[in-house]
């Protein structure tokens, strides 16, 4: 059968000579004889930092591609740098899964090659590649090597917060702080962290879209160039076989990656990620299946934010299949990979070298660690929480709630002495959801009163609309549902209400009667935060994104329309 791209490069009409003799520049005539066109979606970007090296990655993918017999194409994609990009970079992962999903079906190509890195890079390639469905396979680009700062590893994300609350308590000087800004970032690659790059990257072989064994490679490890190559190998025999992410990725894949994402202790922003990804292949995934599938599974990877290490540490321990080994028996059989194969399969025979790091499924980190979703009055679509990251004292907690309208009215109020807050206190922040910021920021692990920070105190009951950094630790309750902006209970919360926080019954309540709450007006400053833009990208996404608990995707965006194009206008 003729591949795709001769639908532009075959015959002898005025258009496929158009089409063949623009792509004449260094391509030779047998490029056109119906092999494999493989486009390389590449998100390096100088401003995406820890994608900066997938223009080496690339190359390796194009080597690999060659040597199969295919056309490797270099095809740019829009990228987003998770730590430059204002207000935050969320606000565009549908943006860029949409400008993906468009130029993948747009041009004259067979099957992608992806590669990603930085948090939202994965999850906008893959929402996109699923949209059109050709054949793809996924690169993860890898996390950086672990940095050292004054005889100890400093890593990334997660030893930030910890030493700015230290120079907001005191214990550590501006300028020591300072210093270690150039010890952190040591070398090429995404976070070091268990933050969302790191789970999602491991989670995109969960769903069985990577060359087995590639995801958690350290960006600078020559290992993961020769598994670039070996990709670009893989993506040429996926398009003779027919194999798209629809076949590869199924309901079973989504419930392997709920198992694995909690035994890794992954970022709660996988959630929302796996929400949209499995919405655009019509998979009924829900955010109950994540408590129902994955709150009893064991945390078995000591990473930083739950734990010490790094993923650097990881790797060098075994990686994620000697992770997954441990739950094998948690795992559907029938998910299969990009090979073809059943994902379990690829496990065989994998050890784990440091129990330190990986724990055996006997002596885990914690025994039921996955993200668990709160229902109640003030979050009657859901919420969802870390255990494995929170104080476990706090996980019953009632106290007193302290609000916030937005993250401006925090930043003015949260360090003023007279802030009426205690160690039992809840602070409450809102206006920060999909549509109320806009773009749900991850500001959820909001910080803590400076005086409450002086006096000793590491952790508190925190609850928002919004997302939180996977680098992020504490006793967090986010993607309160429905948002603020849109009138939800959150709006109505006033400062003194009794805030009722019971993960193990799953509740998140306030107290106060169903009717008194009922009759109260969301509060004027929690729906003014949500200003409407009137015009570009911002009005759109406002218009048309959903709440966080389906995965906060564009409405009109949901579901797929295939690779086909009818039309052409030469
Ligand atoms: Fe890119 Fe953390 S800033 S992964």
């Amino acid at each position: 059968m003729a591949p795709r791209s001769a639908q532009w490069y075959g015959g002898d009409d005025r258009d496929g000579y158009i089409h063949r003799a623009w792509m004449r520049r260094g391509l030779p005539a047998d490029a056109f004889d119906g092999r494999p066109h493989i486009a390389i979606l590449n998100t390096a970007s100088d401003l995406t930092p820890c994608n900066a090296h997938l223009n080496e990655v690339s190359r390796s993918v194009a080597n690999g591609v060659h040597q199969a017999g295919g056309i490797p194409l270099d095809l740019p994609v829009l990228s987003l740098g998770e730590t430059l990009v204002r207000p935050t970079a969320m606000l565009w992962r549908n943006m860029a899964a949409m400008a993906i999903e468009e130029m993948i079906r747009a041009n004259p190509i067979d099957g992608v090659v992806l590669l990603g890195g930085c948090d939202k890079t994965i999850p906008a390639l893959l929402m996109g590649a699923a949209s059109v469905d050709l054949p793809a396979v996924v690169v993860p680009g890898g996390p950086m090597l672990t940095g050292t700062f004054r005889g100890v590893p400093l890593g990334c994300g997660t030893d930030v917060w910890r030493l700015s609350e230290e120079v907001r308590a005191g214990t550590l000087s501006a300028t020591e702080f300072r210093k270690s800004e150039s010890s952190m970032i040591r070398s090429r690659g995404h976070c070091n962290t268990m933050g969302t790059a790191s789970t999602m990257g491991l989670l995109a072989e969960v769903l069985g879209m990577t060359l087995p064994g590639i995801a958690g490679t350290p960006a600078p490890d020559s290992r993961l160039l020769s598994s670039a190559h070996e990709t670009g190998v893989l993506a040429v025999s996926m398009v003779a076989e027919g194999r798209r992410p629809s076949t590869v990725m199924s309901r079973a894949s989504f419930l392997n990656a709920i198992v694995a994402l909690a035994a890794i202790g992954g970022s709660t922003n996988a959630v929302v990620h796996l929400l949209a990804i499995a919405g655009r292949l019509g998979i009924p995934l829900t955010q109950d299946d994540f408590d129902r599938v994955g709150s009893e599974v064991p945390l078995l990877v000591d990473l930083q934010p739950a734990g010490r290490f790094l993923m650097e540490d990881l790797f060098r321990a075994g990686g994620l299949h000697a992770v997954l080994r441990e739950v094998a028996d948690l795992l559907d059989p029938s998910a299969l990979t990009v090979t073809g194969e059943p994902f379990v399969s690829v496990l065989d025979g994998t050890e784990a070298y440091d129990r330190e790091v990986i724990r055996p499924r006997s002596a885990p980190l914690q025994p039921a660690a996955g993200i668990a979703v709160l229902y109640g009055n003030l979050a009657p679509d859901g919420a969802v929480i870390k255990p494995a990251a929170a104080t476990p004292s706090l996980l019953t907690h009632r106290g007193p709630a302290v609000v916030f309208d937005s993250i401006e009215d925090l930043h003015a109020r949260l360090d003023d002495p007279s802030l009426p807050v205690t160690p039992d206190s809840v602070l409450v922040l809102r206006g920060c959801g999909p549509r109320g910021y806009p773009g749900m920021p991850e500001v959820s692990n909001l910080p803590l009163p400076a005086k409450l920070l002086e006096a000793g105190v590491r952790d508190m009951v925190r609850i928002c609309d919004g997302r939180m950094s996977g680098t992020a630790y504490g006793t967090v309750v986010l993607h309160v549902t429905p948002e603020a902006a849109l009138g939800g209970p959150l709006a109505k919360v006033r400062t003194g209400d009794i805030i009722v926080l019971d993960v193990p019954n799953r509740r998140l309540d306030v107290d106060i009667p169903a009717d008194e709450l009922n009759a109260r007006e969301p509060a004027a400053e929690a729906v003014k935060a949500f200003a409407a833009p009137t015009r570009g990208w911002e009005k759109l996404y406002v218009d048309t994104v959903g709440q966080a608990n389906t995965g906060a995707d564009l409405d009109f965006l949901v579901g797929g329309s295939g690779d086909a194009v009818s039309r052409e206008s030469h």
